[in-house]
C-alpha cells in the first residue's frame, strides 16, 4: 500500500537507553554506570510495555523517525533494538522512508555490533567522536582514542548509508588554528552530517567543580565567539552549512528526527527520563518519565508506564516552545503559526528592535529567523520575543 507522506505530519519515537560504561566529566545527560550486569531483557520488556501504553493512549500514527539515544544505546544487543523496533511496528504504521538512528560510542567493541543494528533496521548512526586529539579525549574522560574513533567511523561508512558524528569544541586551551585543523580533518571523514557542540560547563558535573576551582579554563566569550564564527565559515565552505545552531548537513541530509523537535511536531518519549510532546484532543501535552532506570523499570512493571510528568501546555507555553526550538534553526519560524498557537502575534515592536540590532531578520517568504551574528545571543533573543 502506498503511504501518502504529504498528508501525514511527522511523528517521532525517542527511545532512551540510560546506561554508559563510564560517566564523562562534562555530561549531564540521564546516563548511569552500573558495575553489575544489567537485565537487558527485562528492560526491553518494559520498553515494550511503555510503547503499548503510549499507543493505546494516542491511537494511530505514522512513524517518520525513531531515535535510540542515551546514555549509550550502542551497549544494547542488536536483538534488543530489533525487539523495540518490532514493538513500534506492531502499534503504529511505520513510514516506508522512516529514519532510524542509533547513537553510538566509537569504540571497537561497539563497532562490532553495527552490522547487527543494520540488520535490525537501524539506517543511520550518530557517533560520539568528540575530538580528534588524543590528549583532549583523555581530558574529556573518553574511553576511545582518535584512531579507534576513526576506525568506528570507517565501519559505519561501510554499513550505513547515513552517518553523523559529534565533536565538542571550545575545549580547554583550544586555539583557533588547532580547531580549524581538527574541523577540516573531521570534514574529510564526514559524509552528510556533523554535530559541532560548544563545550558547556553543566551544573553538578565534575567539570563544573574543576571550573569553579579554577582548574579548568575554557575559552573566554571572545574566543568562544571566534571559534563559533570559524565553525560556521569552515562548515559552509565545505558544503556543510549549519541548519541548526550546532548541526551541519548537506542540504537534504538534516537529521529528520531532531527536526521534529525543532519544528514543534509530535514525538513519544520512551524509557527512563525520556521527554515527549503529544498532540491530544487539540492540546499539546508534555510528558516526562522517571529518570532513575531501576525506579522507571519498577513503575512500568507495576503500572505500564513510567510517566512522572503529563501536563497540558497552555497556548502561551506551546507558542513559546515553538519559538524557543524553532529559532535554533537557520530556517527560523513561521510567525503565523506562532500567532495561531499563542492567540496573539509576536510583539512587532520587539521584532523591530531586534531587527535594528541585527539579531533577527525576516526572510523573503515571511519567516522570522536569527541572523548569523544573532546566533551566539540566541537565549537573549528568545527571551525578548517569548509570550
Ligand atoms: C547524548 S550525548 C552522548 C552520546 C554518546 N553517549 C556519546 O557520548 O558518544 C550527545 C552528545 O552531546 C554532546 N555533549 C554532551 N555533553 C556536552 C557538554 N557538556 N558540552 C557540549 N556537548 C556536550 C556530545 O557531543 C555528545 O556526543
Ligand atoms: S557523553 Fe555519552 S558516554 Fe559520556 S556519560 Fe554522557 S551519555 Fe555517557
Amino acid at each position: 500500500m502506498m503511504v501518502n507522506m504529504t498528508s501525514t505530519l511527522p511523528f517521532g519515537v525517542y527511545v532512551h537507553w540510560p546506561f554508559c560504561l563510564s560517566k564523562c566529566p562534562y555530561c549531564d545527560f540521564n546516563s548511569h554506570v552500573r558495575h553489575g550486569a544489567i537485565d537487558e531483557a527485562r528492560f526491553v520488556r518494559a520498553f515494550e510495555r511503555e510503547l503499548a501504553a503510549t499507543a493505546e493512549r494516542i491511537g494511530a500514527r505514522t512513524v517518520s523517525s525513531i531515535f535510540f539515544g542515551g546514555g549509550t544505546p550502542s551497549l544494547m544487543q542488536p536483538e534488543s533494538v530489533q525487539a523495540i523496533l518490532d514493538a513500534i511496528a506492531k502499534h503504529w504504521t511505520v513510514a516506508p522512508d522512516v529514519e532510524v538512528t542509533l547513537e553510538a560510542n566509537p569504540t571497537s567493541v561497539e563497532a562490532t555490533r553495527f552490522r547487527g543494528y543494520h540488520s535490525a533496521g537501524i539506517n543511520r548512526v550518530s557517533l560520539g567522536v568528540q575530538a580528534l586529539d588524543d590528549a583532549a579525549l583523555k581530558e574529556l574522560g573518553r574511553l576511545h582514542s582518535v584512531q579507534e574513533a576513526l576506525d568506528a567511523v570507517a565501519v559505519a561508512r561501510e554499513i550505513f548509508q547515513r552517518y553523523s558524528f559529534d565533536l565538542i569544541y571550545a575545549r580547554p586551551r583550544q586555539t583557533l588554528d588547532a580547531w580549524a585543523a581538527e574541523l577540516k580533518r573531521a570534514i574529510s571523514e564526514a559524509a552528510e552530517h556533523l554535530s559541532l557542540y560548544q563545550l558547556t560547563i553543566e551544573h553538578d558535573t565534575p567539570f563544573a567543580a574543576l571550573h569553579a576551582a579554577g582548574k579548568l579554563k575554557v575559552p573566554d566569550d571572545d574566543l568562544a565567539r571566534h571559534l563559533y564564527d570559524l565553525t560556521q565559515a569552515i562548515g559552509a565552505d565545505a558544503d556543510l552549512p549549519a541548519y541548526e545552531i550546532s548541526n551541519h548537513a548537506r542540504p537534504g541530509a538534516e537529521c529528520r528526527h531532531n527536526m521534529i523537535y525543532w519544528r514543534g511536531h509530535e514525538y513519544a518519549g520512551i524509557g527512563p527520563g525520556a521527554h515527549g510532546r503529544l498532540n491530544l484532543d487539540g492540546r499539546r501535552v508534555a510528558t516526562e518519565t522517571e529518570k532513575r532506570p531501576e525506579s522507571w523499570l519498577m513503575r512500568v512493571e507495576a503500572t505500564g508506564s513510567g510517566l512522572t510528568v503529563d501536563e497540558k501546555l497552555t497556548p502561551g507555553e506551546t507558542a513559546d516552545e515553538y519559538l524557543l526550538m524553532g529559532l535554533r534553526l537557520a530556517e527560523g519560524i513561521d510567525p503565523q503559526r506562532f500567532s495561531a498557537l499563542a492567540g496573539r502575534a509576536i510583539d512587532p515592536d520587539r521584532v523591530s528592535f531586534l531587527r535594528e540590532q541585527g539579531t533577527v531578520e525576516m526572510t523573503a517568504d515571511g519567516r522570522l529567523r536569527v541572523t548569523q551574528s544573532g546566533f551566539p545571543l540566541l537565549d537573549a533573543v528568545v527571551a525578548d520575543l517569548a509570550a
